[in-house]
């Protein structure tokens, strides 16, 4: 018997998650210089972390051979000030990803159905057929979540909701009003989970607390490896009633979040001077990207977030050839397979990226 037969067999037909590829990788692929490569593949702040978020992180190395507070009890606090709900009401992660995993943990079986968009951020989906429930994507027309054909979706085999608004890779949003009747309009027996990994890049972001206050089932995820730019810390939060947070609690591991990735969000969360900066770099990022496109007659999805989904019209081919010039953009599904998404990087980083979409154009279909 080899371990194969042996394992779970879920798991022999579980999808595997394509990450953005590393610089290193694309660097030993082409024989590229490690300074040639510019990653515009993972929406991540191309601008880095806050001063204060490094330095907070630098200093926690000091205490490296303790074990972290497993309660994140001083991060907890903070994140309840911010958000003015009760310190039972936050749980954190290894990254907001973990808190989707948590989800389907606590609340998924065999048979349960989880409703998400045809194109939306694909972890769900794959939490989902892990824990042997049945995804069911839902159509986006325009490639925006469309709430009316979420709710048609809704049956008594619903366990769980995830809308990412702004979604990736999209780049869509939805507003706070259409959030709100959607929730309201949900049975009892479905869990709605809103994913806000980029909602500091919003003016107004929703605010769904009215309904966790009311009694409604909800769970909203926060990461800080967007706009905070701590992706490679790992760390990300989820906040709701005190009841829902507290069954996640149950699943997680005792020290799922590092006491260094702890201090860099604390720090992060001092620095709102960073964070606005930030946001307005990105918007300045997302016109240049949209002006560059325009110029060479691509087509791309308006943007709400720090990345943009453009139509080259074969998006692996292009992605290929993007990286042979040592840029690394994001290719998708097969229910995408015309696109290609685009992370705002820096200026210069545009440029390059602009640039280097001008000399591919002969590559480029309908
Ligand atoms: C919509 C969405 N949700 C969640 C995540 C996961 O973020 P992390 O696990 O780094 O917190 C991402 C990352 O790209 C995302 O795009």
């Amino acid at each position: 018997m080899n371990l194969s037969q042996l394992a779970n067999p879920r798991i022999l037909d579980q999808p595997v998650y394509e990450p953005g590829k590393p610089i290193e990788e694309v660097a030993r692929e082409y024989g590229l210089h490690l300074d040639q490569i510019c990653k515009l593949a993972s929406n991540e702040n191309p601008w880095g972390a806050s001063k204060l978020a490094k330095e907070a992180a630098r200093t926690s190395l000091e205490k490296v051979h303790l074990y972290p507070d497993g309660s994140g009890h001083q991060l907890i606090n903070k994140l309840s000030s911010l958000h003015l709900l009760g310190s039972d009401q936050f749980v954190l992660g290894n990254g907001s990803n973990e808190i989707i995993e948590l989800l389907g943990h606590v609340f998924l079986q065999p048979g349960d159905e989880v409703l998400c968009g045809k194109h939306a951020f694909v972890v769900y989906k794959l939490v989902a057929l892990l824990m042997g429930a049945k995804p069911v994507e839902v159509e986006m027309p325009g490639l925006t979540h469309d709430l009316h054909k979420m709710r048609q979706a809704v049956n008594e085999h619903t366990k769980l909701i995830f809308l990412p608004s702004p979604n990736n890779p999209t780049g869509t949003a939805n507003t706070e009003e259409e959030i709100h009747t959607f929730v309201r309009s949900l049975p009892e027996h479905v869990i709605f989970c809103f994913d806000e990994a980029y909602a500091e890049y919003l003016d107004s972001p929703p605010d769904l607390r009215p309904l966790i206050e009311e009694g409604r089932k909800v769970i909203c995820l926060r990461t800080f490896s967007k706009i905070h730019g701590l992706a490679a810390l790992r760390i990300g939060y989820g906040y709701g009633a005190q009841e829902m947070i507290a069954l996640l609690q149950r699943a997680r591991q005792p020290f799922n979040v590092n006491a260094i990735a702890q201090a860099a969000a604390l720090g992060a969360l001092e620095d709102d001077l960073w964070v606005t900066q930030c946001r307005k770099r990105n918007a300045d990022g997302l016109e240049q990207l949209a002006k560059g496109l325009e110029a060479l007659e691509i087509e791309y999805l308006p943007s709400q977030a720090n990345f943009i989904l453009s139509k080259p019209g074969d998006g692996r081919g292009l992605f290929t050839e993007l990286q042979k010039q040592g840029i690394i953009t994001r290719a998708l599904g097969p229910s995408l397979a015309p696109y290609l998404r685009l992370s705002v990087g820096t200026e210069e980083e545009n440029h390059r990226l602009l640039t280097a979409l001008e000399k591919t154009r002969t590559i480029f279909g309908a």
